[in-house]
């Protein structure tokens, strides 16, 4: 176990911001993670859903339990264990290499294995909670192993209970995968379906390496890397509002698109944004990003929490303004 004293958080951000925690620990073992419990804490990531606005005056927790194995095997499917603490898309990546398919959509997608199962994080077309078979917690309260079938998470658009109902009282440990040996491409999402097209393929001849390929590159097309220019991905949630409110909508701008999903209508948050004229809008050293409006960027690694923030909350003045829809961030705001 680690820990350190009046730590920067700026490594531990992926939109690259300044923030000191008053004690930072790293645990690699269960019984490591018991012995930190007992005072508020905040658990992170990779930090690639997060935003600082400023100093963290207590103990940050950060997992570094690592390791993937499978734990079951059937003639179709593998149950795989990976610790909270892996790369998401080194994940991701090993399994297509193996065989065992389901998250091919989800590559590149930045973060940690707990983080995704906390996020249900989800991109073209694809949840990551429709591969989780359970998922291996710690109770803080208690210091209690937990195992929570998938039933129990419940998985909703970017939401589980790790965010929700039992948002703080759980540390997700390890999850466990239910990945299938049987390869069926996920092409439901249109701008991938185009893509495969555009490269002369039938949905047939689209192989596991293929799709992951095709997702990387559809990504790095719009979404700013991570490694040059500071994001936490999409800033806000695409809302959904009722059907009446989306008819409305629909008559003054017939163009808008909209998603019919269980519980009303879906928009694209980022059009209403580029709808508002705000591509490239800045705050101090935050903009909205040119190629996806959606994400907001630490432009030039000069911005402060407060630049985002402000950029933040300019953006949802002017969507609700324009439209009469709330915004809700995605990332978390600490
Ligand atoms: N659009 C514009 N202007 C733009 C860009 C996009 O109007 O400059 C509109 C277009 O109509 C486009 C639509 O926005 O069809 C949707 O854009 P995109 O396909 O990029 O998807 P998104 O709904 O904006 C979501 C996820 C992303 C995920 C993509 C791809 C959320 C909050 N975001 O974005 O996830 O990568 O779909 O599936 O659901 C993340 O959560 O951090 C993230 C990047």
């Amino acid at each position: 176990m680690k820990t350190f004293d009046n730590y920067s958080l700026r490594a531990h951000n992926t939109f690259g911001i300044e923030a000191r925690a008053r004690r930072f620990a790293e645990y690699d073992s269960i019984d490591g993670l018991r012995r930190l419990l007992g005072e508020p804490f905040l658990h992170i990531g990779a930090g690639s859903n997060l935003l600082f606005t400023k100093d963290y005056d207590g103990l940050v927790l950060h997992s570094a339990i690592h390791g993937t194995e499978v734990i079951a095997e059937a003639a179709d499917h593998v149950v795989v264990r990976a610790g909270a603490a892996e790369v998401f898309d080194d994940f991701v990546a090993r399994c297509v290499e193996c065989g065992w398919h389901g998250l091919e959509n989800l590559s590149l997608i930045p973060g940690e294995v707990g983080a995704a199962a906390v996020q249900n994080i989800g991109a073209y077309g694809a949840e990551v909670s429709a591969c989780i078979d359970s998922v291996e917690a710690v109770e803080t309260a208690t210091g209690r192993e937990v195992l929570l079938p998938r039933a129990d998470c419940r998985y909703a658009y970017r939401s589980s209970i790790f965010k929700s109902a039992r948002r703080g009282e759980l540390v997700v440990t390890y999850v466990r995968f239910r990945l299938s040996k049987r390869f069926v491409p996920d092409l439901q999402y249109a701008a991938l379906r185009r893509h495969v097209e555009a490269d002369g393929l039938s949905p047939e001849a689209v192989s596991p390496q293929y799709l992951r390929r095709a997702v990387i590159a559809m990504r790095e097309s719009k979404l700013p890397d991570p490694r040059v220019t500071g994001s936490a991905g999409s800033f806000f949630i695409n809302p959904v509002v009722s059907a009446e409110k989306a008819g409305l909508l629909a008559r003054d701008f017939p163009e808008m698109p909209t998603y019919v999903v269980e519980d009303g209508v879906k928009l694209s948050a980022a059009w209403l944004i580029d709808r508002c004229g705000l591509k490239g809008f800045s705050v101090g050293g935050a903009s909205v990003y040119e190629r996806q409006p959606l994400v907001l960027v630490n432009r030039d690694g000069t911005a402060t929490g407060a630049d985002v923030l402000a950029l933040s909350r300019h953006v949802q003045r002017e969507v609700l303004a324009r439209f009469g829809v709330t915004l809700t961030p995605e990332v978390n705001i600490l």
